[in-house]
């Protein structure tokens, strides 16, 4: 895969070059370019934001660098690996007004050939780019969640790191990609090392005693019972149809009963928010 960012602060994608994401790019697995967005200016300042039209606080980022460092890394793609043409490179756009960047999100954009990255500052973009964008690329302005900011950077480094782990032999163990939150729609279960004993705290006994069905199970309704207790949301789109008796009982435990294959927070069930 070959990933593009541009951006006005090049040094804060330094973190790009350390642990899997840099390891996949000495082993070519990742060719990553950063750009200076200010590279892409034309008058003696360099000047990349003006002030909004209409009025407002703060400043907007002018159109014309941004056309001239996409259309420069556009022109710059990657060539067609068989007949057909190279599919338009993926451009985008952090920013709270963005869709929702989620681990299905992160698994969509792996199988992409490129990927190009626009950090925003300011209060954003002229938003005439990202439509000029729509001919050469497809433009996706993306939210990391509901807060803000001060620029894309941060959230290019999280999406990054998304998105790589996904790549082919980035992740050594491609196993530990199959049993982590979010996998399988659900929270993670908790983990535990030796010693067995530490500070009057034991290790829950079920995961010492070797039987891997039981533990198996274990690790399911701690699945459940985290997720009930963390993120009730995640729940409404789990796929309870084909429960064995033990985690419907789990379940019923937490408060939730299975209604056509989907949980159904009893109303007596109290707490929660679901
Ligand atoms: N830029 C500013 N805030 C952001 C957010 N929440 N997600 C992605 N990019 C952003």
């Amino acid at each position: 895969m070959r990933i593009d960012v541009v951006s006005i602060f090049p040094e804060y994608l330094a973190p790009l070059e350390l642990s899997l994401i840099g390891k996949a790019r000495q082993d070519g697995l990742l060719q990553l370019n950063v750009h200076d967005l200010r590279d892409f200016t034309t008058d003696r300042h360099r000047t990349v934001d003006d002030t909004p039209y209409g009025g407002g606080a703060g400043m907007v980022m002018k159109p014309e660098p941004w056309a001239q460092a996409l259309a420069a890394v556009a022109a710059d793609r990657p060539a067609a690996s068989g007949p057909e043409p190279a599919p338009k490179p993926v451009l985008i756009v952090p920013s709270p007004a963005g869709e929702r960047f989620t681990q299905a999100t992160a698994h969509e954009l792996a199988e992409e050939q490129q990927l190009v990255f626009a950090c925003g500052r300011y209060e954003g973009i002229d938003e005439r780019v990202m439509e000029w964008a729509a001919d050469h690329f497809t433009v996706r302005p993306m939210s990391l969640g509901d807060y803000v900011l001060n620029g894309g950077e941060v959230a290019v480094l999280a999406m990054v790191e998304a998105i790589g782990r996904l790549l082919p032999g980035v992740v050594g163990n491609p196993d530990s990609l199959v049993e982590e939150s979010h996998s399988d729609g659900l929270l993670e279960y908790p983990v535990y090392t030796k010693p067995s004993s530490w500070r009057d705290r034991d290790v829950p006994a079920v995961l010492l005693s070797g039987n891997h069905g039981k533990i198996a199970q274990w690790r399911r309704h701690e699945q459940y019972r985290r997720t009930a207790e963390r993120r009730p949301d995640l729940l409404a789109g789990f796929d309870a149809g084909k429960l064995p008796r033990a985690d419907r009982t789990a379940f019923a435990d937490l408060g939730y009963d299975v209604v056509d294959g989907r949980l159904q927070r009893r109303p007596d069930s109290g707490g929660g928010q679901n």
